[in-house]
């Protein structure tokens, strides 16, 4: 059966889904996208996705393509299409369609709109969360407004890829004052020694990870202590644990930072009691919340 993807108000077959040479978000990235989990059938957090892409696009000046409803119709159509019940759903939003030029199109040009349904083996993930992923630490490279989910990821592409070459799994980024920002594709957190839980607090140097926000609910209901605030590289190497949280990853342990395995004692390399907790913690949020 062949897959079919959703390009500006048709269901067209994947290998054929393509978007006009000048659209905006071709030619210039100027573009917001979101990228949210389907389990079981269930959309995972659906609500928070869209109002981060209406953040998103109201801080691009993109009138949003069509209701969150509408949006939550052609996901449900999408996913019986591909005949699908666990997948992950990637929104783009583009500035539509005009002659380039960097300045907005002076007559309103209807914004662009794709969706790409694509199977998840949430199986896999687990598998990961159980074992644990490394990492590497890279000079921050985006540009100033990583808060803003556009598709501008040019900088995430590149540092992915010197992950994937050090044989690592994500890449994270540091700041000019040595702090470490966030993961190409996900937030970072650590366990310090007395069990609490830091995150940086959310600012324009980071994205508002969707997961990032269920994990500071799901753990402040458990009243498990948490600190917002920026941390430096020595003190990542240095925490009980590590983890990273994104929408594809759902809470992933951090064994591993720059070669130097995180821990000590029989935890060493290994994911920790904590962060074995807060999976739990997430997968009982992601029960409840899959509409
Ligand atoms: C730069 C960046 N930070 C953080 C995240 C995690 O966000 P979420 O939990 O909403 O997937 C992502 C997700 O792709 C991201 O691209």
């Amino acid at each position: 059966m062949p897959r079919v993807a959703y390009v500006n108000g048709r269901y067209v077959p994947h290998r054929d889904a393509a978007v006009h040479v000048e659209d905006r978000g071709h030619q210039f990235a100027d573009a917001a996208y979101e990228m949210l989990m389907v389990i079981d059938g269930g959309l995972l957090d659906f609500a928070p996705h869209m109002e981060r892409l209406h953040r998103s696009l109201g801080a691009l000046s993109i009138a949003p393509p069509m209701s969150d409803s509408a949006v939550r119709v052609v996901i449900h159509e999408l996913l019986r299409r591909n005949r699908l019940k666990n997948a992950s759903i990637y929104i783009q939003v583009s500035r539509g369609v005009a002659p380039r030029d960097h300045a907005f199109p002076q007559t309103r040009t209807p914004p662009g709109l794709v969706m790409v349904a694509r199977r998840m083996d949430y199986a896999l993930i687990a598998r990961r969360q159980s074992q644990g992923v490394s990492v590497i630490t890279l000079a921050e490279t985006r540009w100033a407004r990583p808060d803003i989910k556009s598709t501008s990821l040019l900088a995430n592409v590149l540092a992915k890829q010197e992950a994937r070459d050090a044989g690592a799994y994500e890449a994270l980024f540091v700041d000019a004052d040595g702090m470490i920002t966030e993961g190409t594709a996900s937030n970072i957190w650590m366990v310090a020694a007395d069990g609490t839980l830091v995150t940086r607090a959310l600012d324009q140097s980071i994205l508002a990870g969707i997961t990032r926000q269920a994990v500071l609910s799901v753990t402040a209901a458990r009243q498990m202590a948490l600190e917002e605030r920026p941390f430096s590289r020595a003190e990542l190497k240095d925490a009980a644990e590590v983890f990273l949280t994104s929408s594809t990853n759902f809470v992933m342990p951090v064994t591993e930072v720059d070669g130097q395995k995180i821990g000590a004692g029989k935890n060493i390399g290994k994911p920790g009691p904590v962060t074995n907790s807060v999976i739990e913690a997430h997968r009982e949020h992601v029960q409840k919340e899959t509409t």
